[in-house]
């Protein structure tokens, strides 16, 4: 069996999440991880300039590191620039969207799910169209502080955690106001896992968290079936991982293996233009 090249994308390196349960999973396969850090945040940008970016991201991963499947672990990219990325490129491409959605669906009983996420994911309401389309009903809410909170490394701060009390609250009201009884919480955005713990603490009591990283993970496993050894027994020394992204390498270096969870090593800087 070959082992073939997973690429794997994110505006920036809140994806090394997804990377993190790909490597669990996939532990023999070989992977290149670009973050688009020169151009973060996608979150608050238009849909023609996130497909415009993740394109060509996309395009670097298949043409200059020879992934043969993608994965955009970039939930805003998933959202808003899917099809752009399967035109771009001549090889499967699997996003977060629908994997969430997926697992929502699987975990909520009550069949009223929850959803956070960037301003642009959103807007585009892929996540309650998924959710819809899986007899779902979802209540979105756009979180823009989360990600820069998350950037400087305050996943354990009571500030975020006060945040995050006060963005729950006011999705629960709407929830309520929209006659809806959610038991299930979409982390619909690379950065949130790791403020898990605390996201955690702020629900209701038996209100079930899906993490997107995951079940793209899951998602990816089984697209890719067959043409990769997959074990669960999680990484080994032997997982090839190769990190590219377009600005603040060190930042990257410093901060990644916290999502990660294990060092990033060396991070290549390379140049997408403007
Ligand atoms: N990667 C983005 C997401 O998952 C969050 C960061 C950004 O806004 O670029 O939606």
């Amino acid at each position: 069996m070959t082992t073939p090249t997973i690429g794997v994308f994110d505006s920036g390196f809140g994806g090394l999440t997804v990377l993190r349960s790909l490597i669990e999973r996939l532990p023999h396969a070989r992977f290149a991880f670009l973050g688009d850090t020169a151009r973060l945040p996608y979150g608050s940008k238009s849909r023609r300039t996130i497909a415009r970016y993740a394109a060509e991201s996309a395009q670097f991963l298949v043409r200059e590191q020879g992934a043969e499947f993608l994965v955009i672990a970039c939930n805003t990219a998933s959202a808003l620039a899917l099809d752009a990325i399967q035109d771009a490129v001549p090889v499967p491409v699997l996003g977060v969207i629908e994997p969430g959605a997926s697992a929502a669906r699987k975990a909520s009983t009550t069949g009223d799910v929850l959803v956070i996420a960037t301003e642009a994911t959103v807007r585009s309401h892929a996540y309650a169209a998924a959710c819809q389309a899986r007899g779902l009903r979802a209540i979105e809410k756009a979180c823009p502080l989360l990600v820069p909170l998350v950037e400087e490394g305050w996943t354990d701060h009571p500030v975020t955690a006060e945040i995050i009390d006060i963005y729950l609250a006011e999705l629960r009201s709407e929830a309520t106001a929209h006659g809806l009884r959610p038991d299930t919480l979409v982390l619909g955005c690379t950065h949130y896992p790791l403020l898990r713990p605390l996201i955690e603490h702020a629900v209701r009591p038996g209100v079930k968290v899906i993490d997107s990283a995951e079940a793209a993970a899951q998602a990816a496993v089984e697209l890719f079936n067959g043409r990769v050894a997959a074990t669960a027994t999680g990484a080994s020394a032997e997982t090839e991982v190769r990190c590219f992204a377009t600005d603040s390498v060190e930042k990257f270096e410093r901060l990644g293996s916290h999502f990660l969870g294990r060092p990033v090593g060396h991070v290549e800087l390379i140049d997408l233009g403007g």
